[in-house]
C-alpha cells in the first residue's frame, strides 16, 4: 500500500509545467515554424505556441514567469519553445546556460541571401504603405557605393552571418549540445531531417513520411494532421510568402560577400550545407 502512493508521490502522475529541456534559438526566415509545428506532431513533445521572448526580452520577469508560460507535461514529455531572435542575442547564451547547461539547442538555418530576401519579404508585408518602403538593394548596400559595399549593419544582412553569432554560443555550449537543422531539406524532405531532430532529442521516431504531404498550391510540405487538426493542412499564409525579384547581379554580390562566412559556419559545424 505504503509503496503505491510513494509512486504516486514521487512520479508526479498530474501534468505540471516545467522550464525547457529544448529550445528552437534560430535563425529567424530560415523554417522555425515549420520545425516546431512538426515536432508538435510527437506525443512526447510539448511546446509554446507562441514565442516566449524570455532570455531576450523578458528575463527580468524570472523563471517562475517563463515557467508558467510552458505547457503542462507528463514525466518523460519534452518541454520545448521557439524565440528565433534567441540566435542573435549576445546575453542569451549565458542566460540559457545558467537555466540549465544540458538544455539542448536546435538551430535551423538556410542560404543567408534567401534568408534576407524573405526578411526583407516579411518587414514590407508589415509596412502599410508599401511606397515607404525602401527597396531590397538600397537597404542591402551601404549608399553612394553603386551596390558594391554590402550594409553588414541593416539587419536582414547581419543575421545572416551564422558564424559570428555561432562563436557566441560556442563559448557556452558543446557542439554535441547543438543540432543544425537545413531549412533546404526541412523543405525538400521533412521526414529525412524531422529523423535527425527526434533522434538528436532522444525521441522514438514518430514523425515519419505518412505525415506529410506536398501541396502543390502552396509549394510546400503539409501535414496530414496534427495534435489540434485531424485533417490535411499547411502553415499560414504568412509561411511561403512570394518574393521580389532581385536583380542577378544583386545576388551574386551578397552571395560573394557570404561565401568567406559560410565556409566558415560549414567548417565550424562540420557541415556542409550546400548554398550557392
Ligand atoms: P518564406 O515565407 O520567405 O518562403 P520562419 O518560420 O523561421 O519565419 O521561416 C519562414 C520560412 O519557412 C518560409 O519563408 C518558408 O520558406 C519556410 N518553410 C519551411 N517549411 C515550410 C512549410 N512546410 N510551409 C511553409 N513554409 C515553410
Amino acid at each position: 500500500e505504503s509503496s503505491k502512493y510513494r509512486l504516486l508521490e514521487n512520479q508526479s502522475l498530474r501534468p505540471l509545467r516545467r522550464l525547457p529541456d529544448a529550445l528552437v534559438i534560430g535563425v529567424k526566415k530560415s523554417g522555425t515554424r515549420a520545425l516546431l509545428e512538426f515536432l508538435r506532431i510527437h506525443p512526447d513533445v510539448r511546446a509554446a505556441g507562441s514565442e516566449v521572448h524570455f532570455f531576450d526580452k523578458y528575463y527580468h520577469r524570472g523563471f517562475a514567469w517563463y515557467r508558467k508560460k510552458m505547457p503542462p507535461t507528463l514525466d518523460g514529455q519534452i518541454t520545448m519553445e521557439k524565440t528565433p531572435s534567441y540566435f542573435i542575442t549576445k546575453e542569451v547564451p549565458l542566460r540559457v546556460k545558467q537555466m540549465n547547461p544540458k538544455t539542448k539547442l536546435l538551430i535551423v538555418v538556410r542560404d543567408p541571401v534567401t534568408r534576407a530576401i524573405s526578411d526583407y519579404t516579411q518587414a514590407a508585408s508589415k509596412k502599410k504603405n508599401r511606397n515607404g518602403m525602401k527597396s531590397f538593394e538600397c537597404l542591402a548596400f551601404v549608399k553612394d557605393t553603386g551596390f558594391s559595399v554590402v550594409d553588414t549593419t541593416w539587419g536582414p544582412v547581419r543575421i545572416g552571418v551564422y558564424a559570428r553569432h555561432l562563436s557566441k554560443w560556442l563559448k557556452h555550449f558543446p557542439l554535441e549540445r547543438m543540432l543544425f537543422v537545413s531549412g533546404e531539406r526541412l523543405i525538400a524532405d521533412p521526414a529525412l531531417e524531422m529523423a535527425r531532430v527526434q533522434d538528436f532529442l532522444g525521441l522514438k521516431r514518430v514523425i515519419t513520411e505518412k505525415h506529410f504531404y506536398f501541396n502543390a498550391t502552396k509549394g510546400f510540405p503539409c501535414l496530414m494532421k496534427s495534435e489540434g487538426r485531424p485533417t490535411p493542412h499547411c502553415l499560414g499564409k504568412t509561411k511561403g510568402r512570394n518574393h521580389p525579384y532581385i536583380d542577378a547581379q544583386i545576388v551574386k554580390r551578397l552571395r560573394d560577400f557570404y561565401r568567406p562566412f559560410n565556409y566558415r559556419f560549414y567548417q565550424m559545424t562540420g557541415m556542409n550545407f550546400g548554398w550557392p
